[in-house]
């Protein structure tokens, strides 16, 4: 036997005892000769770097540390579902499928995994790519990480593999490993996970993977989406999908009528609790592929898909204390601080009291015995008091505040409103951190600076407002002792780069009360301009779709403070957007006329979906396959190595972003 072909098979062999390792949970030869096999094909490969191949099992543990994490688009955005809550909500979801269809249709029943969701690419049937869900559209590369799962396969077995496909589900830490890190770390007096969901999404952007294969996460895979599946069920693709290699859950059951479906839940509402695994509910979904594109997409979930949460579980523990929280809007959040009590798996300390008149319709005080619940959200909730558990010895009532705990300046409350606000906004130092914090966020300006540094620029008097981000200088920075020189090159060109993010979340960042990100968006599109929102009446603003007069009064007050119209002015003046970019308009031009293109990889500044109409804007033919008609390539990052290949046989021209858009722009 040759080397090539002992290395060859000694892959084969280990992918198959990895398989049924780890998704089969059946293994057929001891520890020992599998780590022999390891070695054996680890030392076959130093010897022989020719033969080096990303997917062979040698290669789950990548030592390179990345230091931080890009960025890439979904290729079909990433929503999440509608949640129900009762067996009337299910019934109301199973009959307004039958009427929207008209027809018979079948429902998978499937558990909802709670873990954190990934998106895995495989090109060839090598996974390419994982992506987090990010925001829906744009999420973090972290495929050196998810190749530490072993769980996952790097190479799709089978000969119905698609040439491109995606597959999407849950990365989960089990249980016995969520106890077993949680003993680690209290050992080590590091902080504990509060539950197996945040410790999924925690290890996964880990930035060395080396920690990540310590931890040991799982996967299972509830979704495939591409161009070319093997079947026309959702249930035939799951099946598929398993044949491929990938951990399909055996709970995915395909139900014919609104019984079957109650069967199902009421079934798994108890015996979820013998699972290695956290679930959180039942997720239904129709069967066929056909019906699903009929009954489409709201704005944010699809119509042909629903969760189903189980019931929260509920637990009594002492309330210890009460303490207050001031956000960048001034709001003041009570927070109960409890006697630690174990709730549906996890320590709970603290629980979210909401606003005064919680508090005050709890009758609460201090030593009380209250029940507390863990919904859908992390941090769980008072439900109740046990009053028939008081005692003599019970504490005083418990009084929302009257000054504000960071700057003792009185509280407000506005006229049937819940929450009570600090009115300092210019001095009160949580709402002024609170305030850049949301600037750089994300969804806001993205710029890269963490609370840590924020608040250290803070305390030296750099930075007072978000414009005094657009007036740091390398020298400042790299005073501060956390920041090294790459970080604060990366924070200024993270800043030179934010000047160009659209005007409608800029006028998100800014972080006007009750201005969310679809409120923003409404108001740029109505309005175009900073300069015409600022002018725009009460009558004007509730007078636009969507927004009503809680908006509207909080948009005037903003801009009748002098200090928000100076910051606004500033932000101007260091270029930022304040204005709408003009509409995308039907065709463009006849740049691309006769050409054929095609888009590979993923990219930075438009989606797939908007090169492809800017494409066809500009006279071109979009295409999926490469041939020697294909003019060129627009190609993104992590452009697959077949395709890759392919480009080269035949000699076809790759267009970066950044060419294909100046191509486009002379
Ligand atoms: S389907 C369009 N199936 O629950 C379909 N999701 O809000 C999208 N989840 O973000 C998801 N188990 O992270 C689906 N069997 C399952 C699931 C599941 C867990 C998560 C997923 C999603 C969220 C739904």
């Amino acid at each position: 036997m040759t080397v090539k072909d002992e290395i060859e098979q000694l892959r084969a062999e280990l992918d198959e005892h990895n398989y049924r390792y780890y998704v089969l949970s059946a293994p057929t030869i001891s520890d020992k000769e599998f780590d022999d096999k390891m070695r054996r094909l680890q030392e076959l490969e130093a010897a022989h770097p020719e033969y080096a191949d990303p997917a062979s099992p040698t290669q789950r543990v990548g030592s390179d540390i990345s230091k931080e994490f890009k960025q890439v688009a979904h290729r079909y955005p990433m929503l999440s579902l509608g949640n129900t809550y009762s067996a009337e909500d299910v019934r109301d979801f199973y009959e307004r499928t039958a009427r929207l269809l008209g027809e018979p249709f079948e429902i998978v029943a499937e558990l909802k995994f709670d873990g954190t969701s990934i998106s895995l690419i495989y090109e060839e049937g090598v996974l390419v790519r994982a992506v987090t869900r990010g925001d829906g559209t744009r999420g973090d590369d972290v495929t050196a990480n998810v190749r530490t799962i072993r769980s996952i396969p790097l190479r799709l077995r089978g000969d119905d593999v698609p040439a491109e496909v995606e597959i999407r589900g849950e990365v989960l830490l089990p249980w016995s490993e969520f106890d077993r890190i949680n003993q680690e770390r209290a050992a080590q007096e590091e902080p504990l996970f509060a539950n197996p969901r945040n410790a999924a999404s925690g290890t996964l952007k880990q930035l060395n993977p080396a920690i990540v294969a310590a931890r040991r996460l799982d996967a299972y895979l509830y979704y495939v989406l591409g161009e070319e599946l093997p079947a026309d069920t959702h249930y035939g693709n799951l099946q598929a999908a398993r044949r491929w290699g990938l951990k399909v859950s055996d709970a995915t059951q395909v139900c014919h009528s609104l019984d079957d479906i109650y069967t199902y839940i009421n079934k798994w509402d108890t015996e979820r609790k013998n699972l290695p695994v956290a679930t959180d509910g039942i997720v239904l979904k129709v069967n066929s592929l056909r019906q699903q594109q009929a009954l489409g997409y709201t704005a944010k979930n699809p119509r042909w898909a629903i969760a189903y949460k189980f019931q929260a579980e509920r637990e009594e523990t002492r309330l210890n204390s009460v303490s207050y929280q001031v956000g960048r809007t001034g709001a003041v959040t009570p927070v109960a601080n409890l006697e630690p009590v174990l709730l549906a798996g996890t320590v709970v300390k603290r629980a979210s009291l909401h606003n005064a008149d919680i508090i005050e319709g709890l009758d609460l005080h201090i030593g009380d015995q209250v029940y507390v619940e863990k919904g859908g959200e992390i941090i769980p909730k008072i439900v109740g008091v046990n009053k028939e558990a008081r005692t003599m010895m019970i504490g005083e009532k418990v009084r929302f505040i009257t000054r504000c705990p960071e700057c003792g300046t009185k509280l407000v409350r506005t006229e049937g409103e819940a929450a009570y606000y600090c009115p300092n906004d210019t001095g009160c130092a949580p709402q002024i951190k609170g305030r850049i914090e949301h600037f750089v966020t994300r969804k806001a300006m993205n710029v890269n600076i963490g609370p840590e540094t924020i608040e250290d620029l803070y305390e030296v008097g750099l930075l007072k407002d978000a414009a005094d981000l657009y007036e740091l200088k390398m020298k400042d920075l790299i005073r501060l002792e956390r920041r090294g020189e790459r970080s604060a090159r990366n924070l200024l060109e993270s800043l030179d780069a934010s000047k160009q993010v659209p005007f409608e979340r800029v006028l998100f960042a800014l972080g006007i009360r009750y201005v969310g990100e679809s409120v923003a968006k409404r108001l740029a599109q109505a309005f175009r301009s900073m300069d015409a929102l600022q002018a725009a009446t009460f009558e004007q603003l509730v007078a636009t779709e969507d927004i009503g007069e809680r908006i509207a009064q909080s948009l005037v007050d903003y801009f009748a403070k002098e200090a928000n119209l100076t910051l606004i002015r500033r932000l101007a003046s260091y270029g930022l957007q304040m204005e709408r970019a003009e509409e995308e308009a039907g065709a463009r031009s006849e740049k691309l006329k006769g050409q054929t293109i095609v888009i590979s990889g993923t990219f930075a500044h438009h989606s797939r979906d908007e090169y492809k109409a800017l494409i066809e804007q500009h006279g071109g033919k979009n295409s999926g396959s490469i041939s020697s008609k294909t003019s060129f390539i627009l190609a993104g990052e992590n452009m697959g190595p077949a395709k890759m290949e392919k480009a080269a046989q035949l000699g076809i021209r790759l267009l970066n972003e950044d060419e294909f858009l100046k191509l486009l722009e002379d």
